[in-house]
């Protein structure tokens, strides 16, 4: 790829994540305002860039409808107090819907169209159930161009467990839990905290305010773990504890020509130096980012072995096992989500991509020897997503 200019990641903030459902932190809480919410903490931080000089704002969202719908880029941009001069619009590739924003923004800055951009995603769940009001083409199924399984995202981790029996519901189980300690970890050394934009929760009950994930199970055992229901299938091996759940939340980055950020000041924190999206079976969506990943890595001219860091989207324990097995990667290897993943913060479908990469980000910085670092992500309907990052940090004389 040839880019006209060098894309980077300047910085990026979310929402704590909340739990899907009446008794979720944000059930009173609209979908917009999360996204304004974040938005303004990402602009507050950076208060060296100029608001005029935005480009345009992609917000994604899997269901664009209601208080995720119209075109959400730029009602997010008045609300967040961006001049009128401001685009935005709005991005959909459901679980990937945020990695897409990033993409597509980094794009426009790379042609020379952009200086500097806003990119990020929202999904709140609760509000929104997934597929609801969706209206599938009939011949999709009549014509057995996917299988129902394709369609109900438990079903196809459980079709990744048939194909791979090797990668059992113990293994499963193990990354689950491990995912819970780890970010268990991570919040009691404080990693994850500044880079959270607390939330103000109203309603009858008085005020609070939100600044943790509210999904997290810290204590979590394998004994817990293996008496849970298998509510894909019966018998089967995917479980609530092995699943990322239902979530609320909203993230945003600021993205920048890497000539617009000398100029302003702004450290950047990644570069971007390659992405790719790929399609699998849609009924074993959970593959995607394997073919992806090795797309991206060949656009790069890098090798799996380049990457010293690996942010992977926990839709399912079994998919990232997959992604992990492909690449012969163990299950614990240190370099994959130092800080859990999704399993315990939670996976609001179209923020989480740029959740990954805020957590990449905050990585490169505490590992000046990793040079390049992945983010990726399974997607419905069987595609994979993946952005390789290099890090500003990199210093080929530090050692692990
Ligand atoms: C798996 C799923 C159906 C579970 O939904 P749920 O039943 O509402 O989940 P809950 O949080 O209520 O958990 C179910 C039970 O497991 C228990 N549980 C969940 N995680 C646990 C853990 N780590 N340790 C111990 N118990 C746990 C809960 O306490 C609950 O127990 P209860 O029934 O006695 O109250 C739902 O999270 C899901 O659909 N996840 C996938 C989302 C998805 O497809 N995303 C897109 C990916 S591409």
């Amino acid at each position: 790829m040839v880019a006209r200019e060098e894309v980077v990641f300047v910085d990026g903030v979310r929402t704590p994540f909340g739990r899907a459902g009446e008794k979720g932190m944000y059930w009173n809480t609209r979908s917009d305002d999360l996204i304004v919410k974040a938005m303004i903490g990402l602009l507050e931080r950076n208060p060296r860039v100029p608001k005029e000089r935005i480009d345009d704002v992609a917000i994604a969202a899997t269901t664009q409808q209601g208080d995720q719908g119209l075109t959400l880029g730029r009602t997010a941009a008045i609300l967040a107090g961006l001049p009128k001069s401001v685009p935005g619009f709005a991005i959909d590739r459901m679980c990937a819907g945020a990695m897409t924003s990033v993409t597509t923004i980094g794009s426009g800055i790379a042609f020379g169209a952009y200086d500097l951009g806003l990119a990020g995603g929202v999904e709140h769940m609760g509000r929104h159930p997934m597929g609801a009001n969706a209206d599938p083409n009939p011949r999709f199924l009549a014509e057995r161009l996917v299988g129902a399984d394709a369609l109900n995202m438990g079903m196809t981790a459980e079709r990744i467990h048939d194909r791979f029996p090797h990668l059992t519901k113990e293994r499963a189980d193990r990354f689950g839990m491990r995912s819970q300690q780890k970010v268990a970890a991570a919040y009691a050394a404080g990693k994850i905290q500044p880079d959270l934009v607390p939330v103000a929760l109203g309603g009858s009950a008085g005020w609070s305010l939100a600044t943790e994930d509210q999904g997290m199970r810290p204590e979590t055992s394998m004994e817990a773990l293996a008496t849970l229901k298998t509510p894909f299938r019966p018998h089967g091996r995917v479980t609530a504890g092995n699943s990322s759940p239902l979530t609320d939340g909203a993230t945003v980055s600021l993205l920048a020509s890497a000539s617009a950020a000398k100029e302003l000041g702004l450290a950047p924190k990644m570069r971007l130096v390659s992405f790719a999206f790929a399609g699998v079976e849609p009924e074993i969506m959970g593959l995607g980012p394997v073919p992806s990943t090795e797309k991206a890595l060949r656009k790069a001219g890098l090798t799996v072995e380049d990457i010293g860091l690996f942010e992977l989207n926990e839709a399912f324990s079994v998919q990232v096992l997959s992604f992990l097995d492909h690449f012969g990667i163990d299950d614990d290897d240190p370099r994959v989500n130092e800080w859990g993943g999704a399993i315990a913060i939670g996976h609001p479908l179209a923020a989480s991509g740029v959740r990954l990469m805020i957590q990449l980000a905050a990585q490169f910085a505490e590992h000046p020897e990793v040079r390049y670092g992945l983010t990726a992500m399974c997607v419905g309907l069987g595609q994979g997503g993946s952005v390789v990052w290099e890090n500003p940090n990199w210093n080929r004389k530090a050692r692990r």
